[in-house]
């Protein structure tokens, strides 16, 4: 991304949501003062990380550089090698709509979105988006980075069409509130979508992985479908086990 005047149009300041202006190499906030820094064409939104989501940033770091091949191995041993269909189908994304994934990682599910949208992608892992930004770049796909929080997102009020996560939240520091704010952000009549493990993969497998156990031991309780976090105001609340139960997706309507 190079932060120009349309991108600084749909962004604001996580933490007050004022509107920012654009300074040498940087984002301001001019209530504030404060500046969010741009590097390598995305705007880093994160300040100080702690608790859990220091954590798997700092996991996700380490693992960015193998987490494709590592989840290519690990779906195709389980004869899922197409199991993202099962749910992007679902989010019934329009020619140019403009879509968000919250947690983008390594851009995994953007090869399976319609090519004609706007897609804008956030991540706490500095190493995942490096790789998300390496594999568009290979798969000559236009998208928008953004080095953020999903539980404070850079981006203003009743923006986007459709609104997306997969494979973090169960480990947020706050998922309650990860969820209002990808609520705040789309538009009315938008449905968003909440895709993560269940419990018993994270305890099957995840815990015995040498390279994820450390990070995941005793954790699996923690893995549940966050349906009683979604706000009684949405609309059509559905709750389901996908890819053989491995995963629940979770989708609502904003009203
Ligand atoms: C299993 S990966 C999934 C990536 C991608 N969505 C996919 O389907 O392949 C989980 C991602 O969540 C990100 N993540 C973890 N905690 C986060 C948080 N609090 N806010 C934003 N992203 C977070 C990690 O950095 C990692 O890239």
């Amino acid at each position: 991304m190079c932060v120009d005047t349309r991108i600084l149009a749909l962004l604001c300041d996580p933490d007050t949501h004022d509107a920012l202006e654009l300074g040498d190499d940087c984002l301001v906030n001019p209530k504030s003062g404060r500046r969010y820094p741009v590097r390598d064409e995305i705007a880093v939104f994160v300040g100080e990380v702690s608790g859990q989501n220091r954590k798997y940033q700092t996991m996700y770091d380490r693992l960015a550089p193998g987490y494709d091949f590592a989840e290519r191995v690990y779906y195709w041993i389980r004869r899922k090698p197409s199991h993202r269909k099962e749910y992007v189908a679902d989010l019934e994304i329009r020619e140019g709509a403009r879509v968000l994934e919250v947690s983008v990682g390594t851009g995994a599910n953007v090869p399976f979105l319609p090519k004609n949208i706007e897609f804008f992608g956030l991540d706490l892992s500095w190493g995942m988006l490096q790789k998300c930004k390496r594999n568009l770049e290979r798969w000559r796909r236009q998208a928008d980075l953004f080095h953020g929080e999903g539980e404070r997102l850079p981006f203003r009020d009743a923006i986007f069409d459709c609104v997306f996560h997969v494979g973090g939240i169960n480990f947020f520091n706050d998922k309650a509130r990860a969820i209002q704010e990808m609520i705040r952000v789309a538009r009315p009549g938008t449905k968003v979508m909440i895709v993560d493990e269940t419990e018993k993969v994270v305890n099957r497998d995840y815990t015995k992985n040498p390279l994820t156990r450390k990070y995941y031991a005793g954790q699996g309780k923690m893995a549940s479908c966050p349906v009683d976090l979604v706000p009684a105001e949405m609309s059509d609340v559905q709750a389901r086990e996908i890819i053989g139960g491995r995963m629940y997706c979770l989708t609502f309507s904003k009203p």
